[in-house]
């Protein structure tokens, strides 16, 4: 097919002028390398190595061997006409063991790769946190404690200090709420641990480190432009009539959105997130002084969107163990009292079992610029899994997430016409890749990627989103 076929039929969506259009990565999602030039293992590592934590078996050791092919996978992006790239940092490169003297082969790959994409005309959007904390730092209790927090802040001091003469664009965490929730109490993420006060105590360390690393990323650049970015959550009460369902939705939101936004945005952990938490933890390792560490300027907002979710009071008696994206957990992934519902949603589905619900897109964005008026926005992660197939004539008709991306471009573009300053969409994700919990087995990428071979091969979805790029740079 060619690209003006893709491009034909419907109308493309259009932005305007100044808006970004990119895709994004994550360092143990697509570099490999794991072991080379003092890289040291990170809680992704040791997690993808314990049997039974991830489909088949799978790990990061070689992924999409990005580490290796860097270069040429620089050179795809400048051929789609990629604007931006975000990619994330991997901490246990740049300081192996979480702390201490810099690895200069490790940051010097990150330094490399910006200049490439400088080269390419390609702004860099750097992630410093994507999730591959040093295991070393697990060790000593990770998130957990007040001193990773103050890790994170003196590891974004050496990067923003290497980097910051050439990277403008700086997110400190990605989706904090995975690495607390998933990460601390339904143990589907690494580190493993299924501790609802452990997943607290994360969510606030997670707060705290965000604040330092804005602050040392300032200190080094003052024009730095910072942001973090979250997954926040669309979730609707099942009956919206039922008080119990809707007081749900209030929990959960509470867990979800608020516990970070209310410390990061308006320096104040909610009340009723504190209320509904009691019996779990007192807070007491929220210190004096903390708020205000946290409680940071920041010049923009990155929000990651893939779905909608509804919930309802359980009835204790439905099967709630579904295979259903990030809900499969042994233990409940929000702390709290076991009485939550996931419904299943309408379809169409994506692979993930997420819903297809381009409006909820919209309906983020124009609620969080109404909330936060004066905070532009940006869509740093969007996208969707299907069992796509190399065809016989060698390339991937992935129609389903031609119509995804398609769908959802135009529901960032609902959200501008609604008043909502969104500056940009960063299309997940570039690369087929290592996802997570469920391996190889899900792909993500505009750009498939065999593993057997490494070959990469562009799919209908990224001669697609290159046709909207051209069109968007001719506007
Ligand atoms: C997000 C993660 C990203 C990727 C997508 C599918 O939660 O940030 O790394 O796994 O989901």
């Amino acid at each position: 097919m060619s690209d003006t076929e893709i491009g034909a039929g419907a109308e493309l969506p259009r932005f305007p002028e100044g808006f970004l259009l990119g895709v994004a990565t994550a360092s143990y999602q697509i570099e490999g390398a794991v072991a080379e030039d003092g890289r040291t293992p990170s809680i992704w590592d040791t997690f993808s190595h314990t049997p039974g934590k991830v489909r088949h078996g799978d790990n990061g050791d070689v992924a999409a061997d990005h580490y290796h092919r860097m270069p040429q996978d620089v050179a795809l992006m400048k051929q789609l006409g990629l604007q931006a790239y975000r990619f994330s940092l991997a901490w246990p490169r740049i300081q192996p063991g979480g702390r201490g003297p810099v690895n200069v082969k490790g940051l010097d790959f990150y330094s490399r790769l910006v200049d490439e994409l400088l080269e390419a005309g390609i702004q860099p959007v750097a992630t410093l946190y994507h999730w591959d904390l040093p295991q070393e730092l697990e060790n000593a209790g990770g998130w957990t404690t007040r001193a990773t927090s103050e890790a994170f802040g003196r590891y974004a001091d050496v990067v923003a200090e290497a980097l910051g003469d050439r990277i403008r664009s700086w997110t400190t965490l990605n989706e904090p709420w995975c690495s607390a929730y998933l990460g601390y109490c339904s143990g589907v993420h690494a580190p493993g641990r299924e501790s609802q006060a452990a997943s607290l105590a994360a969510v606030h360390h997670l707060n705290l480190g965000h604040g330092l690393a804005v602050q040392a990323v300032r200190a080094a650049h003052a024009d730095a432009s910072c942001s973090i970015t979250h997954n926040l959550h669309v979730i609707r009460p099942a009956d919206p009539h039922s008080p119990e369902d809707v007081d749900i939705v209030r929990r959960l939101d509470a867990l979800g959105n608020r516990a970070f936004l209310g410390p990061e945005l308006e320096g104040a952990y909610p009340s009723d997130l504190l209320a509904d938490t009691a019996a779990i933890t007192d807070w007491s390792f929220v210190r004096d002084g903390d708020l205000e560490q946290i409680h940071q300027p920041l010049d923009l907002l990155g929000i990651n969107y893939y779905t909608t979710s509804t919930a309802r009071k359980w009835d204790g008696v439905t099967d709630r163990n579904r295979e259903d994206g990030h809900m499969v957990a042994t233990q409940p992934p929000w702390p709290g009292p076991d009485d939550v519902d996931f419904v299943r949603e309408p379809g169409p589905h994506t692979q993930m079992g997420w819903r297809v619900e381009p409006a909820g897109l919209t309906e983020l964005l124009v609620r969080t610029a109404k909330d936060y008026p004066g905070l532009p926005l940006m869509v740093t992660e969007n996208g969707a899994a299907y069992p796509d197939i190399v065809a016989p004539d060698g390339q991937v008709h992935d129609g389903d997430r031609v119509d995804y991306v398609r769908r959802h471009l135009g529901a960032v573009r609902d959200a501008i016409d609604a008043g909502a300053d969104v500056r940009g969409y960063l299309l997940w994700s570039l690369l087929d890749n290592f996802e997570w919990a469920w391996g190889y087995e899900r792909r993500f990428g505009i750009v498939h990627v065999d593993y057997e071979t490494q070959q990469r091969t562009l799919k209908d979805s990224g001669r697609f989103y290159a046709e909207v790029i051209r069109a968007h740079a001719r506007d």
